[in-house]
């Protein structure tokens, strides 16, 4: 692409501000767990704060922030996916096809990483918003949580041998620590897509991330 010193704006500051908040809380809640779990937790109550917003930011925000913007059908992103092996993919000025399908992939992720977490925070801890959804508290007999069914507790607020407190924990360890790994796997494929697409574009999209500007559209089939 022929280099101006004319830029257009792309992406809004609550996008950018989001966007570089998010990767820190991200890392934050990654490498502390339960010896930091107060950390643990508000970096995660932050990556959720975050998701919520770009979901709603999706329908509401600028141009390029909308999901109708970037949203493309699986056909359009493996061709788009194609051409950029061939190196003659079209340029985008908002996300490309693919990196429109990994922002969802993301926000997916970040939401089933953080809302295991909150159901974990509320199990154990009897903390968190889930808490009252799943407490043990002593004058109700049953609670129950959202997945994989009730557990009943008794006066003491102690497990009932045999109820599915202890299952219900494990279940969402589980989805907690798989979900965490896959949002770290999407990550590394993320900022590799973010380079791959910087090379064959010819343009510093890390860059754009941060001051919200781009090269303007100059050539015919740009998007
Ligand atoms: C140092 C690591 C990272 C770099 C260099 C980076 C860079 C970028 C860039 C350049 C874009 C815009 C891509 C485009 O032009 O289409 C972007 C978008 C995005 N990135 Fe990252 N990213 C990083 C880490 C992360 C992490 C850790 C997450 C989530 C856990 C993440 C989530 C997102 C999301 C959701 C978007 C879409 C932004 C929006 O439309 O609101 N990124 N990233």
């Amino acid at each position: 692409m022929k280099a101006t010193n004319v830029t257009v704006k792309v992406w809004d500051p609550l996008v950018r501000i989001a966007h570089w908040t998010l990767v820190s809380a991200f890392f934050v809640a990654y490498f502390t767990e339960e010896e930091l779990l107060t950390q643990h937790v508000w970096a995660g109550y932050t990556v959720a704060g975050i998701v919520i917003f770009r979901i709603f930011w999706g329908f509401t925000g600028s141009e390029h922030a909308r999901f109708r913007d970037f949203v493309r059908s699986p056909g359009v992103t493996m061709r788009y996916l194609g051409d950029i092996a061939k190196n003659r993919a079209k340029r985008y000025i908002g996300h490309n096809p693919a990196g429109g399908a990994m922002v969802l992939a993301l926000l997916a992720s970040l939401a089933a990483v953080t809302f295991s977490g909150l159901e974990i925070y509320a199990i154990e801890e009897n903390a968190g918003p889930l808490a009252g959804m799943v407490s043990n508290g002593a004058n109700n007999p049953a609670h129950f949580t959202l997945l994989p069914g009730a557990y009943a507790s008794d006066d003491t607020g102690d497990e009932v041998p045999g109820s599915g407190r202890e299952s219900a924990e494990e279940f969402w360890e589980e989805v907690h620590e798989v979900s965490a790994n896959v949002t770290l796997f999407l990550v590394l494929l993320h900022v590799a897509g973010v380079i791959v697409a910087s090379l064959s574009h010819r343009e510093n999209l890390v860059k754009a991330m941060i001051t919200g500007r781009k090269q303007p559209r100059d050539r015919t089939g740009e998007e």
